[in-house]
């Protein structure tokens, strides 16, 4: 049977006692999985090589591609999951909205979203809008053997974020201003967002994903009380829509200490956690029944490696009394990180947690 006719529920079988889907599951362990986020991309010179002349959207939609560039820090890491190469704008690129992704910048709109007619671009997503992430996934997934790959998208306060402000933004100035002065508007619009970002779920899912992340990278920047009434609806909807494939679903965003019991509550088995927070508080606030991932501050990896060692050891020992830890870093890999350093550092979490 192929990856593709996997009936709902029924687990991907080579990638089942990985260390990285027992500890999305709280089962014991042989070592501490480990992974980064955005762990393929510009910090590896096998990646700029493959990339030379391609643009970024462009890149997305040639699976050969995304299989070589998915497989590149596996390969030279010994990470313990893959995750998908793509970006959280492409299935906003797929359903026909004018984006670019500009080097240096993120993701630029040519036509912000901002009134109630501007809903109307945000058709649903079929598998054919993303046919190429199947072909990629199915690709993937034969060279990846037992090695789980991680499917991905944005959550749809961070989606939302880059529609109507038309780019990156520090304030959110313009998403807040229709979230606070129109509510039934921006309701409606996370609603549309979560449907698509639930469809195109699914697709990486039934193509193969083993687990899959909900990227909601700027939610940090709201309010306790604007969270739960303004976002958590829209998020629970994407993670009620994969609950019936057992694959574990993580949630992640950046400087959420004060929201990581709402992003559980939304529907996450693991959450993920940034390094403001350390992980035996952070699993205080998240309660019992979810597995953590985390949490180490990137910029750590620039200092010399007795002090990166010094800082994972404070992660694990902060980890040790988790139900479930998976390590990563408390935001992504950085274009200048010295590649040689994550090797090193998974080398030493594989080591310091080897049962
Ligand atoms: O290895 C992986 O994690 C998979 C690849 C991945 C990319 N983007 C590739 C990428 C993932 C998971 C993402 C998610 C993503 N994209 C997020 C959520 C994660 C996070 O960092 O919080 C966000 C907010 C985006 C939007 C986005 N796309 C930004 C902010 C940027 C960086 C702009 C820049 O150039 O500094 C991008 C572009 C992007 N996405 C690149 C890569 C490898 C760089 C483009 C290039 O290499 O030319």
């Amino acid at each position: 049977m192929s990856a593709n006719d996997r009936p709902v529920g029924q687990p991907n079988s080579k990638t089942h006692d990985s260390a990285f889907l027992k500890a999305c599951r709280r089962e014991a362990v042989p070592h501490t999985p480990v992974w980064f986020m955005r762990q393929a991309g510009r910090s590896l010179p096998e990646y700029l090589k493959v990339r030379e002349g391609i643009p970024m959207l462009e890149s997305c939609m040639r699976p050969e591609l995304v299989t070589e560039i998915t497989l590149q820090p596996v390969r030279r890491h010994k990470v313990d999951a893959a995750i998908y190469f793509s970006d959280i704008v492409v299935p906003l690129k797929a359903i026909g909205i004018d984006l670019d992704i500009k080097p240096g910048v993120g993701p630029v709109v040519a036509e912000p979203i901002r009134t109630r007619a501007d809903l109307a671009r945000l058709r649903d997503l079929t598998p054919e809008d993303v046919h190429y992430v199947t072909e990629a996934i199915g690709m993937l997934t034969g060279e990846l053997g037992s090695t789980p790959l991680i499917g991905f998208a944005g959550a749809p306060f961070t989606l939302a974020s880059y529609l109507v402000e038309g780019g990156p933004s520090r304030n959110h100035e313009n998403t807040k201003a229709m979230m606070y002065g129109d509510p039934e508007l921006w309701a409606d619009l996370l609603d549309r967002l979560a449907e698509i970002t639930a469809a195109f779920l699914k697709v990486q899912i039934e193509a193969g994903a083993s687990a899959v992340q909900l990227f909601d990278s700027w939610v940090g920047a709201l309010a306790p009380a604007d969270y739960r009434r303004s976002i958590l609806p829209a998020s629970a909807k994407v993670f009620d829509a994969v609950a019936p494939y057992d694959v574990p679903r993580i949630h992640f965003g950046v400087g959420t200490g004060e929201l990581l019991g709402l992003m559980g509550e939304a529907g996450a088995d693991v959450v993920g956690v940034d390094w403001r927070v350390p992980l035996d508080e952070a699993a205080r606030r998240v309660g019992p029944g979810k597995a953590l991932q985390g949490n180490l501050d990137p910029a750590v990896l620039f200092a010399p490696t007795a002090a990166v060692e010094e800082k994972t050891r404070e992660v694990l020992d902060a980890a040790a009394g988790l139900e479930g830890h998976i390590f990563n870093l408390g935001h992504g890999v950085l274009p200048s990180m010295d590649p040689d350093s994550l090797t090193r550092l998974v080398a030493y979490v594989h080591e310091q947690t080897a049962k």
